[in-house]
């Protein structure tokens, strides 16, 4: 065992007892080391530093591998260790004259610094290790019988020998298991290649200890995470309640005003009609004729103020979606080719019909072209993709457009009812269109190429 530091100096005491006092005074400060973070990748990485530091177990590498229990397999996480002898004595020199013990090195930003990706780690990162006696080798035997190996033929086991020897060399080697809670969690695997120091039964005894304390602080890590994601996944729950209450609130507040509104609407607008018919032309036939016309605007309006605000009722039937794009923009066929917009169609000709309500999601579609045909002012292109994916039993629509996409501070609104960047705009045709996809189980993401156009892809479930 190399120095430790505890800060006592146990020169007085006889051999033996320093000795016993210098491994306790490791063992107690790589458990300190341990618990300045709770982050895994960081714990990893003081644990990989413990093991091959100078002033810790001071092997001249270690890879550390951590069971997959739901793959039955065990991954490689960090490796650590120089790339020649060279660099090897070089790093020993410069660690000698820092003279650091390993807390003050944990905690010191250099060491944050000094995880540059090596050799060895790309290696060990890229090892998976199947959990079975013969063909994962010694790495997995270290976790199916929970007992430390010290090797001294490296060419006994062939799975090293094959993954790791062959690609950053190797020689007499020791593995022990991580426990946690009882379990074997993960496997260091140490050699001393450079050094060609012989591998201690008292050397795998400690390092034994040691690897038992870190499985309960890689443990600890882990559940910590789980608790980070459940609580992330409860936030994100939250806001989506609130933001659904704030559309029920902002829903049942424009039905009301709707209501109110249409009424005196609908008598003005009467009237209006009535003395349009009796006047012929006089300046007085002109305005009427504005009233009438800004009349029938407003109506539109409350429309489609009132179908967002009203729970819709589903027709269910079997459709081909593909039917119902080229019904949408057969609505729009003129205009678009007025505007020089190019309609590009990939349609998968063999996809499952999806149960929906027809004039629904044809309303999604006429909303989605409408907005792409007002960001293409210029012309442009609008792409019609359909597919579907057997194994998620969805189907798959997606319209594009080359309209200059959408200023990434805003992204996160379009979906909320009456936001709009339009001059004549209500900003209620995603908001709908949203609502609807939702009723049918479905999903609407957007892909923006800001600069050059956006995606809606959409996502319908169907069953056989
Ligand atoms: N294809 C698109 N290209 C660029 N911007 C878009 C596109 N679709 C939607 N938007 C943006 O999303 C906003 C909200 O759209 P929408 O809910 O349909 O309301 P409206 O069209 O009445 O503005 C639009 O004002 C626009 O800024
Ligand atoms: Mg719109």
């Amino acid at each position: 065992m190399r120095k430790a530091y505890l800060g006592l100096s146990p020169k007085s005491l006889p051999p033996e007892q320093t000795e016993l006092v210098l491994k306790l005074s490791l063992l107690h400060e790589t458990s300190q080391a341990m618990m300045t973070t709770i982050k895994l990748d960081d714990l990893l990485h003081i644990i990989i530093t413990a093991v091959t530091m100078e002033g810790g177990f001071g092997f001249n590498r270690a890879m550390l591998f951590l069971v997959n229990h739901s793959a039955h397999t065990l991954e490689g996480m960090i490796g650590m260790g120089p790339e020649s002898a060279e660099d090897a004595r070089r790093i020993w020199n410069e660690f000698a004259q820092k003279k650091v013990g390993l807390l003050e090195w944990v905690l010191s930003p250099e060491r944050i610094l000094s995880k540059v990706r090596s050799r060895v780690d790309e290696i060990c990162k890229s090892i998976i290790v199947p959990l079975h006696p013969i063909d994962g080798g010694i790495l997995a035997r270290t976790v199916l019988e929970k007992t430390y190996f010290n090797v001294s033929d490296e060419k006994e086991d062939t799975f090293i020998w094959e993954n790791i020897y062959s690609k950053v060399g190797g020689g007499p080697f020791a593995t022990v298991p991580i426990i946690a809670k009882g379990q074997a969690t993960g496997v260091i695997k140490v050699d001393n290649i450079y050094n060609n120091k012989p591998i201690s039964e008292e050397d795998i005894k400690m390092l034994t200890i040691f690897a038992s304390q870190a499985g309960m602080a890689i443990e600890n890590s882990r559940l910590y995470q789980t608790m980070e994601l459940a609580h992330q996944e409860l936030r994100e729950a939250q806001e989506q309640m609130l933001h659904a209450e704030k559309l029920v609130a902002i829903g049942e507040m424009s039905a009301s005003i709707a209501h109110e509104i249409r009424t005196p609407l609908v008598s003005i607008g009467g009237f209006a009609r009535r003395l349009c018919r009796s006047h012929q032309f006089d300046k007085e036939k002109e305005f009427l004729e504005i009233i009438v016309k800004e009349v029938d605007r407003l109506e539109a309006i409350l429309n489609q103020v009132l179908v967002f605000s009203k729970e819709p009722f589903l027709n269910l039937l079997p459709y081909n979606l593909n039917q119902i794009v080229e019904d949408s923009l057969h609505v729009f066929s003129d205009e678009l080719r007025q505007d020089n917009i190019n309609v590009i169609k990939e349609l998968n000709p063999n996809l499952p019909l999806v149960f929906c309500d027809y004039p629904q999601i044809k309303q999604v579609f006429i909303n989605l072209i409408a907005n792409a045909r007002q960001a293409m002012t210029a012309g442009g292109y609008l792409k019609f993709k359909s597919c579907f994916s057997e194994d998620d039993k969805m189907v798959i629509v997606e319209v594009e457009d080359t309209g200059g996409g959408i200023m990434p501070k805003i992204i996160g609104n379009i979906f909320n009812p009456f936001f709009t960047t339009k001059e004549k705009g209500l900003g209620l045709g995603l908001s709908i269109t949203h609502k609807i996809m939702l009723h049918h189980h479905g999903t609407i993401l957007v892909k923006n190429d800001y600069g050059k156009g956006t995606t809606f892809i959409l996502h319908f479930p169907f069953r056989e």
